[in-house]
């Protein structure tokens, strides 16, 4: 497979088809069960199809990328399991979360079983990277779990800083997606310069990703999101936009909006509405979108300063494009 063959949409379908692939016929059913329940469900492929387009920048031959693409997914996915129960989300890409349609003690078990599967199909990437391959997994895995106890922290904390913000969502999320580059440019023998300036980009687009998908939680359409509107505000998030809106805001409208923040018994739509009312009134929609620009351009800047193929530049532009547009 080489760049020049195939699209984004080519690619997505033979990640599709992988994790098809992908079967438990074991028992106890209610542990596998909502494995492939969280499989099934689709979600964007962003990671593996990151792993092996990069891997494709440097070989032609990307076989050895595919258990590492799916190692990746099956570890993001585990991540969803735990944090949809510690965020008390009720649905995912349109349908109920494992711990909405089972229980929460199966979606951290189920969990753990995928983090394990994870590990299994890491340690099967047959590489002469192998070693620091699986120092990329392992580094990647801890920081994603030190971002999100930083996420839960900052629910507690009214004086969080955009740089604290920003260090947060590196964490939990940027850092995955710049390891699934990483580890694709690695597998396909790239060198240390051209390595860390994938994950430099990857880190760029990883920052926006996460910043849209606070957008989205706010202004987005439930349809398309797959995640009901307004959970962030509900749970006291310390989005981008909360954030912006705390610094930003008059003092009666900081005031009106801790007020709404601070009340647990509010109805959830009208806390919402309040909330998001008070967000278009201090202009924080425009202010995250900016930050999202940037963030994306700076990414932009990189790539083109990148010693890649043409045809590489293409692809890697696509993809950030389609994550873009996916969001507004
Ligand atoms: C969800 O990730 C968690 C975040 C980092 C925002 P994705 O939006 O990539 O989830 P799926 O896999 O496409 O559903
Ligand atoms: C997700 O952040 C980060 C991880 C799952 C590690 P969010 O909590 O914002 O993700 P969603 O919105 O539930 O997908
Ligand atoms: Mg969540
Ligand atoms: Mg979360
Ligand atoms: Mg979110």
């Amino acid at each position: 497979m080489s760049l020049e063959t195939f699209t984004l949409e080519s690619l997505r379908a033979d990640i599709e088809a992988w994790v098809k692939e992908i079967q438990f016929k074991k028992e106890p059913r209610n542990l596998y069960a909502p494995i492939l329940y969280s499989l099934s469900l689709g979600g964007k492929r962003l990671r593996p199809l990151m792993c092996v387009a990069t891997c494709s920048l440097f070989r032609d031959d990307t076989y050895n990328a595919r258990n590492a693409a799916m190692a990746i997914e099956m570890f993001h996915n585990f991540t969803l399991l735990h944090d949809d129960v510690m965020d008390n989300s009720m649905l995912r890409r349109g349908q109920p979360t494992v711990h909405a349609k089972w229980d929460a003690n199966t979606a951290i078990l189920s969990g753990d079983q995928m983090l394990i599967e994870a590990y299994k199909l890491i340690s099967d990437v047959d590489s002469p990277a192998a070693t620091l391959i699986l120092d990329v997994f392992n580094k990647t895995a801890t920081e994603v779990c030190e971002g999100q106890q930083y996420d839960m922290d900052f629910e507690k904390q009214d004086n969080v800083t955009v740089d604290q913000y920003m260090e947060m969502i590196r964490l939990k999320t940027a850092v995955l997606l710049a390891a699934s580059i990483k580890i694709g440019a690695l597998i396909g023998g790239a060198n240390i310069t051209d390595t860390n300036a994938l994950y430099d980009f990857g880190i760029n687009i990883g920052l926006a990703f996460q910043l849209q998908d606070d957008f989205l939680d706010v202004y987005g359409d439930e349809k398309t999101f797959g995640k009901p509107i307004g959970g962030d505000i509900i749970e006291g998030k310390k989005t981008f936009l909360l954030i912006t809106a705390l610094q930003d805001a008059s003092s009666s409208q900081k005031k009106e909006l801790l007020q709404w923040l601070n009340n647990e018994n509010a109805n959830r739509s009208e806390k919402i509405a309040a909330v998001t009312n008070l967000y278009d009134k201090i202009g924080v929609k425009e202010k995250t979108e900016n930050k999202i620009d940037e963030l994306l351009n700076k990414a932009m800047r990189m790539l083109s300063a990148m010693e890649i193929s043409a045809e590489g530049k293409r692809f890697m532009a696509d993809f950030v494009s389609m994550l873009v547009k996916r969001n507004r």
